[in-house]
């Protein structure tokens, strides 16, 4: 897999992403209309709940096979998995096939940043699992350190399940709002 470093201005590694053999990627097998609707639907209910108004350049973060920017035409969206990055493409939203602990951005890229579902719960709180719960926190804090280092106004990460559960201590001071699914961090 091709991760893209940091490596120069966003419209090179757009380029460069517009340069990559797509033909070597497998396509994303694509879900019914309704699971789209639907699965979109519960970002616009956090971006609501979290009282997040886009109004500038946002990054997706792990955006998956389906990104904000069917919302928000300055989007981009950044996932490790090509098929993923794919998938977006073709929905004419522009991708970068990037690792989210080393982003390939320039300090304050983006107005906003948002991480829908990361890769770090659910974990079970018990002691069998304390291994995984600290890799959990070290991965949260990498992120949302990565995120906070690219945006300039507000970064919003949403865990479906055990929310917050991982948050860094580090960043607590910058947090604008919070409940059991979100944490919305305020850069400035
Ligand atoms: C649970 S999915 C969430 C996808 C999407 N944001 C959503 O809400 O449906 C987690 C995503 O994280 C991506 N991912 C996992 N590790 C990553 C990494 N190190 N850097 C960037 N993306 C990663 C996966 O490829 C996957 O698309």
């Amino acid at each position: 897999m091709l991760i893209i470093h940091r490596m120069g201005s966003l419209e090179k590694i757009l380029a460069d992403m517009d340069s990559y053999d797509w033909d070597s990627v497998d396509d994303y097998r694509q879900r019914s209309p309704e699971s789209y609707r639907l699965w979109r639907q519960h970002w616009i209910d956090m971006l609501d709940a979290s009282g997040l108004s886009l109004t500038g350049s946002l990054l997706d973060v792990a955006c998956g096979p389906v990104s904000l920017g069917a919302y928000y035409p300055d989007t981009i969206g950044l996932d490790a998995d090509p098929k993923y990055i794919k998938a977006i493409r073709k929905q004419s939203i522009r991708g970068i096939i990037g690792d989210f602990r080393d982003m390939p951005f320039d300090d304050d890229e983006f107005d906003y940043s948002v991480c829908f579902s990361p890769p770090l719960a659910p974990y079970e709180l018990d002691t069998l699992n304390i291994q995984r719960d600290l890799e959990s926190c070290e991965l949260v804090k990498e992120v949302t350190s990565e995120m906070i280092r690219v945006t300039k106004k507000k970064v919003l990460i949403v865990h479906t399940y055990y929310a917050n559960a991982f948050a860094p201590q580090e960043f607590k001071h910058l947090v604008e709002k919070r409940d059991t699914n979100y944490i919305l961090y305020s850069c400035r």
